[in-house]
């Protein structure tokens, strides 16, 4: 016990010398380890007699906690001098890529939205939009469904509650209501492309009660059914990047275009695999058709002057197709194992790396 004075000034000075975090410990290890030199002295406590024992015990616990709060001091101010010392070596370097859990990825719906007016966008047409909550007469009766029509009961609509008038506000059915507003508020030459939201009460495999369309509307004197058709082929082949995707146009039934037809493209399904471009069998992706002289009417358009077409494709539909996406339903269950395994990298987005004319 005599040698507690030096004891202390070796220890204090040691912890002083030390040049950083391991050194430290190691004065630490040497002196209150369990074979350390204090520790030794406190086990040598007991040889002692009672009034000994008591004052010796005082100044080895004194000691000690000097001991600790000198080591506290010392960690913490080698620990400071460490990090500046990191900070003024290190240097980011911003040519570095970003790392790749902060990447999201694009949605295959956006995707697909994107691909379809890139390409859209090259033969001349433009965006509109329109609202997704909708009266009965743009969703219905200007399109040349009046009530009581069939068609109506074809699309399960989801009405809003009745309003003080008697009337209801609905989901729209499709994107047709589009059509509506834009040849009421422009004038023709047009060419409009509408991406946009449709509801339908329908839930299962193949339906769910919110899905995407894309509308198109080209209105001017002199567009005809062989300029919907080489527009429509010409969009087949390049979303579906086959040259020569059979391309069908099949007769069918829309109150507002007449003639009316649906597209179908070849394909075949051997072995449940999904090949676009080969093979006998059939798959429709849209309706379109010459819009009805009535709906120009509807809007102040004089049908006598004026013609042209419209057409509506499901964009989960096509993408489904393209990429062999099996459940719609996943397409918004936001599972983000599915949205990583069937989502685009932000730059495979056409329309964000190039402009138009790419
Ligand atoms: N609106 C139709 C539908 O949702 C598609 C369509 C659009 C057909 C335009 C003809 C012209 O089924």
């Amino acid at each position: 016990m005599e040698n507690l004075d030096q004891l202390r000034a070796e220890l204090m000075s040691a912890v002083e010398a030390a040049a950083d975090l391991d050194d430290l410990e190691r004065v630490r290890v040497t002196a209150l380890g369990r074979k350390g030199s204090f520790t030794k002295l406190m086990k040598g406590l007991g040889a002692l007699d009672a009034d000994r024992r008591k004052e010796a015990g005082r100044a080895l616990n004194d000691l000690k906690e000097d001991l600790s709060r000198a080591l506290e001091a010392r960690k913490a101010a080698l620990s400071e001098a460490a990090l500046e010392a990191r900070l003024d070596q290190e240097r980011i370097d911003v040519t570095l890529p970003v790392r790749p859990e902060a990447e999201g990825c694009i949605h295959p719906i956006s995707q697909t939205i994107d691909e379809v007016l890139e390409i859209f966008g090259e033969m001349g047409f433009t965006v509109a939009e329109g609202p997704d909550i909708e009266d009965d007469f743009h969703n219905f009766t200007a399109l040349n469904i009046p009530p009581e029509h069939p068609a109506r009961q074809m699309m399960d609509t989801f009405y809003l509650p009745e309003r003080t008038d008697g009337s209801r506000m609905l989901l729209r059915t499709h994107t047709s209501p589009v059509q509506i507003h834009t040849m009421m508020a422009v004038k023709p030459p047009l060419r409009i492309l509408v991406p946009g939201r449709s509801y339908r009460r329908d839930s299962d495999q193949t339906h769910t009660p919110m899905f995407h369309q894309v509308e198109g509307l080209v209105i001017d004197e002199t567009t005809h059914m062989g300029h919907l058709k080489g527009c429509l082929i010409a969009f087949c082949r390049a979303y579906f990047e086959v040259d020569d995707v059979p391309v069908r146009f099949r007769p069918s039934y829309f109150p507002f275009t007449e003639p009316s037809a649906e597209v179908d493209i070849g394909c075949s399904r051997e072995g449940g695999e999904l090949k676009i471009g080969a093979g006998d069998d059939w798959l429709e992706i849209l309706g379109c058709g010459m819009v009805h002289p009535r709906v120009l009417a509807n809007c102040d358009i004089d049908p006598t002057t004026y013609q042209g077409f419209a057409f509506g494709l499901g964009i989960e539909r096509i993408a489904m197709l393209k990429h062999g996406i099996p459940d719609l339903r996943a397409f918004f269950e936001s599972d983000l194992r599915w949205l990583r395994h069937y989502g685009f990298a932000p730059l495979d987005a056409p329309s964000l790396i190039a402009g138009p004319g790419r």
